[in-house]
């Protein structure tokens, strides 16, 4: 079977595994520290500040900028749950608006639409290893005064204008969950330029703790390891040559895919996607439905899932909102369907791969 999704670890991050335990420093260490500094200049900001996981990023990060009661934060309908439920986590209110039809990222004419009084911040989703398109949203924001706050959690390495993901606004919000483009196990980052809000993320992140045993604030145990730190050195150091796989792997189907009514993923004009999926979308067109589809890939050993069948505003957790209208997204949700792209994926799985789709029966 060709996985959907597959890490790319091996001897050298087992070796690098090795060390840190034989240094018996396997909770927060020098490694934790060494490994924010790197992603720190791989991104290009100041600070990065390591945390357990991406949702644990997004949460630090909206406690630290003051989301709390009583404010709204805008977040895209078509995105991973965590975007939501951090802001959820914070007590505030998480809104939910509609997405572009063609990248399937945030769309600015629904930030402004949904912007009040309440709206405390905007979370942009870099989705799918593409950057949402920055410049629009970063204006709303900036002549509102709301904060902007990036989920590059599918982002790592991806560009807009020539910039890295995770730069652009108050904060970047990392996840490096094995399935993303570079991993520690679990795990998560929070980039920013401001000195303060580091400070503070890494307070909340370590028990609101100020100094040894002085607690200031309520905090939590989102630390990093020094194991996972060690993992993700060294898949930091192989990042861009594994984006550029991923790269040259959906190069690969978009340019010999030639199914009727699927469509490849769009690229937004100067940008740089990074694939962390490749998802295609079965039009109307399409001889076949979804589940048909996955199933004859099964069959013929070719892994595929869905991101994501249901977008944040239907999940039951938030249905009970039934004001909130997302057409795009709710489409969407219908038809996405994503193909292996990873690293592990060679030119002979994507030949593979295009032939079955072209040439099935449905
Ligand atoms: C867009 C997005 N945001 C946030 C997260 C949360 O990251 P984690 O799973 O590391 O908590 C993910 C992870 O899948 C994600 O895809």
């Amino acid at each position: 079977m060709i996985p959907v999704a597959k890490p790319a670890v091996g001897d050298d991050e087992i070796a690098a595994v090795a060390a840190v335990m034989k240094t018996g420093m396997l909770a927060t260490g020098p490694e934790v520290t060494q490994f924010e500094e790197e992603f720190a200049g791989y991104c290009d900001v100041e600070h990065a500040v390591g945390v357990n996981t991406g949702t644990a990023a997004l949460h630090v990060a909206l406690k630290a900028l003051g989301v709390g009661h009583g404010d709204e934060v805008i977040v895209p309908a078509f995105t991973f749950i965590a975007t939501a439920t951090s802001v959820s986590m914070c007590g505030a209110k998480p809104v939910m608006v509609d997405v572009d039809e063609h990248c399937y990222t945030i769309d600015p004419d629904e930030v402004s639409e949904h912007l009040n009084a309440k709206t405390k911040a905007v979370i942009g989703v870099h989705l799918f290893g593409q950057s949402f398109a920055v410049e629009p949203v970063a204006e709303i924001c900036a002549d509102a005064d709301v904060l902007l706050v990036e989920d590059c959690a599918q982002a790592h390495g991806a560009l807009c204008k020539g910039k890295k993901v995770g730069g652009f606004g108050a904060a970047g919000c990392f996840s490096f969950y094995p399935t993303k483009n570079m991993t520690t196990g679990e795990g998560g980052m929070v980039t920013t330029n401001d000195a303060a809000l580091a400070d503070r993320c890494r307070r909340i992140a370590n028990h609101g703790q100020s100094d040894k045993y002085l607690h200031t604030e309520l905090g939590y145990n989102y630390r990093m390891t020094s194991i996972g730190a060690a993992i993700g050195r060294v898949q930091l150091r192989k990042l861009d040559e594994m984006n550029r796989k991923r790269q040259a792997n959906a190069a690969y189907y978009t340019k010999y895919l030639d199914a009727p009514g699927l469509k490849t993923p769009a690229i937004r004009a100067g940008c740089a996607h990074v694939f962390h999926q490749y998802v295609t979308e079965l039009k109307d067109a399409f001889p076949a439905d979804r589940e048909t589809v996955m199933a004859y890939l099964r069959e013929k050993g070719i892994g595929s899932a869905v991101h994501y069948p249901m977008p944040v505003h239907r999940q039951p957790l938030y249905a009970g909102d039934p004001g909130v209208r997302c057409p795009v997204s709710e489409d969407l949700s219908g038809r996405v369907l994503s193909l292996p792209v990873h690293p592990g994926v060679t030119e002979e799985n994507c030949a593979y791969i295009v032939a079955t789709i072209n040439g099935a029966e449905w």
